[in-house]
């Protein structure tokens, strides 16, 4: 594979694993404790609000908690590196944390939106979301008391910012999915539509995702030695 100046990554949770964030399928994982269809639905937060609020904020203060891991640098660093030579790097993460700008990431693409802001469900104004929502919260745009909710995406609603993906996804000349199991979609479909694109792909995770067939290349391992040396290996 000759020097890619155009990299597509796709992070998941297996990404935060390692600075102590849960993954959602492991053995142990976030929906294995939890439903998610009692606390990552609209329908969820409609009937019982100050349950997803607290779920939520739990979640939200463990971001606030963990620190990057050396997975994130390397991506911020490589991010940087391949500006310097005039290529990009596509960060879309499918995680809702903002370890990967804590780390330097300059452009980081949240398709399922960020724990740490909330949005209005009256007028949709996004604000930043360090304290605990509570069912006083009012909305700083709209004054609507009690109606803000976190900005990520729940089960049943659309992801953000599909149409920049598909672009850069077309644009690129190598995917890499890393730390994610390949079970939620759209983003569990973007390594066949890069080797539709006759784009290569590689897989950089724990053990084989549910797509693992679809990929030309595979690193296996935590992602906080994976990811670097791979990087490295491709000069960034
Ligand atoms: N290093 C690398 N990979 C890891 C590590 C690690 N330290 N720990 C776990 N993994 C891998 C697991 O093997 C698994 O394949 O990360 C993947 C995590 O998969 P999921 O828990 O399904 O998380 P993700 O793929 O990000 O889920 C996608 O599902 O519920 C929705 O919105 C939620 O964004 C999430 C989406």
């Amino acid at each position: 594979m000759g020097d890619p100046n155009n990299i597509f990554v796709l992070t998941g949770a297996g990404v935060s694993a390692e600075s102590g964030l849960g993954t959602f399928r492991d053995r142990g994982g976030i929906w294995a404790r939890f439903d998610p269809m009692k606390l990552a639905t609209p329908e969820a937060y409609a009937a019982d609000p100050d349950t997803v609020l607290d779920f939520y904020d739990h979640r939200r203060r463990g971001v606030i908690a963990a620190e990057p891991n050396a997975a994130h640098v390397a991506l911020a660093r490589a991010e940087a590196r391949l500006a310097a030579r005039g290529g990009r790097l596509f960060l879309c993460t499918q995680n809702v944390d903002d370890l990967h700008e804590r780390a330097g990431s300059r452009a980081v693409v949240h398709m399922h939106g960020e724990l740490l802001k909330a949005c209005c469900t009256v007028c949709g104004t996004v604000t930043p979301w360090r304290d605990d929502l509570d069912r006083a919260s009012i909305c700083p745009a709209c004054g609507g008391v009690g109606r803000m909710r976190p900005d990520v995406v729940w089960f049943g609603e659309m992801p953000m910012h599909l149409d920049a993906i598909e672009d850069a996804l077309a644009a690129a000349d190598l995917f890499v999915a890393a730390g994610t199991s390949g079970a939620v979609y759209p983003a569990a479909g973007y390594v066949r539509e890069a080797r539709a694109h006759n784009i290569p792909t590689c897989e950089i995770n724990l053990e084989p995702s549910d797509n693992a067939d679809a990929f030309d290349d595979a690193r296996y391992g935590p992602a906080s030695t994976a990811l670097p040396r791979f990087l490295a290996d491709l000069g960034l």
